[in-house]
């Protein structure tokens, strides 16, 4: 918002973020987010501070961005911080103040928010629920050059104060959407819930070409020329991890459940059981790689943040294999270029490792769960010299076999048992 020129204030309950931004650092690997930080705070557009009040009174829009986590023991969100949020700025709120919704939620939420609002002081105040479609990795991008915009609002005066605030968007003639509450807030999770159905859908053919001897990405470059499936996600590997996906879809069937409408979405159980499959399948692999024990032996995994450019290790499809590797007995050694500390946050019994070479030595099987370019880049034959036995599995289907081959590796990668 600043880039786009308004005078912003951000607010987090965390005294150590907050001061972390206002140094002009980012306190999360987001690449360009830092340039973008420092040049606005410099230009006086952007601070940040806990103080709430100061926020509600120094703003005319307001973007709740809290978190919805899964809550623990159940499928469904966790929607503490959104009504949290929306408590502490009530008392502050103007009448003339808009109330914008970026979280992903429940649907139903706007709604109650809206209610609540109307009870308090600042009766008057618009609310519009404005889903975030950004990618993690891809954020400043996303943000400046949307595919597309999403406000969910009940009056005119909320719709133009977003079309004034996304003015220089929709100049560059991104769609600009707008609906009501409850379809705005579906079309977040429906879009996720897609993307995950796509990974699930192509992870669901690789175990189909492991039973019968075909190749996955073959197939998937095949079906992805026709523009109607198209090629973009359509990576088979471990599957789909992070902040979103899984736990948006667990979410939304939780709360479809709540509306009645439960067998619609049953097929996303199918998409989360298909995902976690490839983790236990790619568990088993190595156990069969390595002789059927895992005992005594030495296991190096090259990732540990859930997708590459990005050090968020949430719900990480390749820690987890990790932590179930160690679990079950192996001597465990991860690396990642850039979530090592936030992975030490959540097992920090696991062994990490800094430097890719020394993380690779005297290992009996390399694991691929993260593709950073600079696991694409490795030498195969200088990772030979190092390692005990030359084993590796592709978790992301992006080595070269016949690379790795040449140096002597047994190559294997999910839904491609003849590559
Ligand atoms: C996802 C959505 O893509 C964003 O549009 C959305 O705004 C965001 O969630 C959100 O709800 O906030 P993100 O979680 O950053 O973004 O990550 P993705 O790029 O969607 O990747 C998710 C996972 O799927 C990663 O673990 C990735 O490795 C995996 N993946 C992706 C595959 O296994 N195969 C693919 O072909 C693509």
């Amino acid at each position: 918002m600043a880039e786009l020129g308004f005078e912003v204030i951000g607010i987090d309950t965390d005294l150590n973020k907050v001061t972390t931004l206002q140094g002009g650092h980012v306190p999360f690997f987001e690449p360009g987010l830092d340039e973008v930080l420092e040049r606005n705070i410099k230009a006086g557009r952007l601070r940040f501070s806990t103080s709430i009040q100061e926020a509600a009174e120094f703003g005319d829009v307001h973007f709740i961005c809290v978190g919805t986590p899964q809550l623990a023991g159940a499928q469904r969100a966790d929607m503490t911080q959104v009504f949290g949020s929306i408590a502490a700025l009530a008392p502050y709120l103007k009448p003339t103040d808009l109330v914008v919704g970026k979280s992903t939620v429940p649907v139903g939420t706007a709604h109650e928010i809206f209610e609540q609002l109307k009870n308090t002081a600042a009766a008057g105040v618009e609310v519009a629920w404005n889903p975030e479609f950004l990618r993690e990795g891809f954020a400043v991008e996303d943000t400046l050059r949307p595919d597309r915009l999403v406000v969910g609002v009940r009056s005119q005066r909320a719709e133009d104060i977003l079309r004034e605030v996304y003015a220089p968007l929709i100049e560059i003639n991104t769609p600009f959407l707008v609906t009501d509450f409850p379809t705005a807030e579906l079309v977040k999770v429906a879009a996720n819930s897609f993307l995950a159905t796509k990974i699930s859908f192509i992870n669901a053919m690789a175990e189909v070409c492991e039973a019968a001897g075909a190749d996955v990405s073959q197939l998937a470059e095949a079906i992805g020329y026709d523009p109607r499936i198209g090629n973009r996600f359509l990576s088979a590997g471990l599957g789909f991890g992070g902040g979103c996906l899984p736990k948006d879809i667990r979410a939304f069937m939780a709360r479809a459940g709540e509306l009645g409408a439960d067998e619609a979405l049953m097929f996303l159980r199918e998409v989360d059981q298909i995902n976690l499959r490839r983790r236990s399948h790619t568990v088993d692999l190595a156990r069969k790689t390595l002789g059927g024990e895992f005992v005594g032996k030495s296991v190096t995994l090259l990732g540990a943040a859930f997708k590459p450019n990005s050090d968020d290790v949430r719900d990480s499809p390749s820690l987890d294999v990790a932590v179930a590797i160690s679990n079950a007995g192996a001597n465990v050694k991860i690396h990642d270029p850039k979530a090592l500390e936030n992975a030490a946050r959540v097992y920090p019994n696991m062994n990490y490792e800094q430097d890719v070479m020394k993380a690779l030595e005297g290992a009996d099987l390399i694991i691929h769960g993260t593709e950073w370019n600079e696991y694409r880049e490795l030498d195969p034959a200088e990772v030979a010299k190092v390692v005990n036995t030359r084993h590796v599995i592709d978790g992301r289907n992006v080595l070269d076999p016949q690379a790795w081959r040449a140096a002597g590796f047994t190559y294997r990668a999910l839904g491609r048992p003849t590559a």
